[in-house]
């Protein structure tokens, strides 16, 4: 990856910023990439002497021969190549103030006891979100909410607090269309617990479910266990059998440990013959149960990095057309159409901007994969406080100014930084640190993709694939 040469404040016109661009050679083209946006375009390789260029101010230069040369045209239109692509445009990245999401934890107990869970208590002494509570949160959010919010369930298991959905549900539906707003629900289960009415009231009210499954049997047995010990996947088939074109419906998420790591294929393709709507990851974290012998769940980098290589060239080669991979198309998604789309993919994560969690107890945290025991945690309670001024709290303010690019060296000047985000601050050891692993697949994943692009219309046909 190549730098361009930085210009002087005096350099920079008002619409155009060079030291935001960085340049990647890929075979006969170039990457040029606004590092700030994530906005680029790509150029014939023989044109990026002419970026070179553009560092001369055109105003101020005092060689009319080189001025009337064709040379200059060429400058000036690859300048405007990129003005038209907003790349290198100050201002051009969008802002995250107003909330859009909000997360509700509806209570910490479980039907399951899986062995890495962060947010897991037995059922017996396990909080219950408070129905006044859910409801504030919901017309809180509202109120503050452009047009739109979206409304997340989640738990523990939510499914177990079916009553609360349902009058939660049909008290946000109606809040909201008194405000003129819209309000959409989805949710987080882990799908062994559904019944006739969950599936008649979810399908009337439209509610998304995603639920967990962690690959084959034999892997999904491993940690996702009940409270005896045992396996829960019979449990996910009870279902399956009972509502199949329901569960069918719903995205399935897989926890990545150190059992499946080298299995993201595999595990993709058990999904997509299972019939379900598409497959998504979520990283081991060590926090809640998983803190305790963290070692013994966390996945490994190069395995993951060779099995993520090996789900990419799947993807590529048209095996799963039709059927979103998510651990590839989220990064795909960032590249093509900017980092807007995924909260957390994006230098300014949504964290206490767009987003706002509610646990169990009513905490408020920025984000529910926060620690709660650590520093970022608790922005207020909804006991004794408002979403609006947990967001305006120290603490919220305190995570709204993590800057990676001002601590971590290779974040300053990486060529990913728009599209990356400078990975999850949950999982980073400190406000103004990176997550490791999380900075190696992004690494890996959008230098394949920018190759792919540039190369072929692969990636594309999988997109448009997934439209139709
Ligand atoms: C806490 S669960 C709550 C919803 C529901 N009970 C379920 O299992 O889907 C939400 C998701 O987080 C995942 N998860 C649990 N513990 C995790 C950990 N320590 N690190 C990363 N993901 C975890 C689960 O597998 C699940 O996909
Ligand atoms: S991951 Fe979900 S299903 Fe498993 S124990 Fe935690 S809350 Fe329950
Ligand atoms: S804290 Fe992490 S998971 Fe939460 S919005 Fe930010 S990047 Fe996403
Ligand atoms: S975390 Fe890694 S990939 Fe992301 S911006 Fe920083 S250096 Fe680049």
């Amino acid at each position: 990856m190549l730098q361009l040469p930085q210009t002087t404040p005096s350099e920079v016109s008002l619409s155009f910023d060079l030291s935001r661009l960085r340049i990647l050679p890929r075979g006969n083209k170039t990457l040029v990439m606004d590092r700030i946006s994530g906005k680029w375009l790509s150029i014939s390789s023989e044109d990026e002497i002419f970026l070179r260029l553009l560092t001369l101010n055109e105003s101020r230069c005092s060689e009319s021969a080189l001025l009337d040369s064709p040379m200059w045209d060429i400058v000036r239109r690859i300048k405007q190549e990129c003005i038209a692509c907003k790349v290198g445009v100050p201002h051009s990245e969008r802002q995250f103030n107003t909330l859009n999401t909000i997360i509700l934890k509806l209570t910490n107990a479980c039907n399951l006891a899986c062995s890495y869970c962060y947010d897991y208590e037995k059922m017996e002494g396990a909080q219950r979100l408070e129905l006044q509570m859910g409801l504030q949160a919901i017309k809180q959010a509202l109120s503050l909410c452009d047009k739109v919010l979206w409304v997340i369930l989640h738990g523990g298991e939510p499914m177990l607090m079916w009553d609360t959905v349902e009058y939660l549900v049909r008290a946000g539906t109606r809040i909201a269309k008194e405000q003129g707003k819209k309000i959409y629900f989805s949710g987080q289960t882990n799908m062994t617990c559904l019944t006739e009415r969950i599936v008649r009231f979810s399908c009337q009210y439209n509610i998304v479910w995603g639920f967990s499954i962690d690959g084959k049997p034999e892997i999904h047995n491993h940690f996702r266990i009940d409270h005896q010990g045992k396996g829960s996947y019979e449990l996910f088939i009870r279902s399956y059998k009972l509502f199949p074109s329901f569960v069918k419906r719903c995205g399935v998420m897989s926890t990545i440990t150190a059992v499946n790591d080298s299995r993201l294929l595999e595990t993709a393709r058990h999904i997509k013959a299972l019939g379900m709507a598409s497959w998504d990851w979520s990283l081991f974290q060590p926090i809640g149960r998983g803190r305790k012998q963290s070692t013994h769940f966390k996945f490994d980098l190069d395995r993951l990095l060779t099995s993520w290589d090996e789900l990419f060239n799947a993807v590529e080669s048209g095996e799963f057309d039709g059927f979103p991979v998510l651990p590839v198309k989220k990064y795909l998604d960032a590249f093509v159409s900017g980092p807007a789309g995924n909260m957390c993919m994006r230098p300014q994560c949504g964290a206490a901007r767009d987003l706002l969690s509610v646990s169990a107890d009513g905490t408020i945290e920025a984000c529910d994969c926060i620690d709660p025991t650590g520093p970022l945690s608790n922005l207020g309670n909804m006991q004794y406080s408002t979403l609006e001024a947990a967001k305006s709290s120290p603490t919220a303010e305190k995570i709204r100014s993590r800057d990676v690019t001002c601590h971590v060296a290779a974040c300053a000047d990486c060529i990913w930084y728009g599209v990356c985000g400078g990975t999850c601050l949950a999982h980073a050891p400190g406000l103004h640190d990176v997550w490791a692993e999380s900075c190696a697949i992004s690494q890996l994943a959008f230098d394949r993709i920018s190759d792919s692009l540039m190369h072929s219309d692969h990636m594309l046909r999988y997109l448009n694939s997934l439209r139709v």
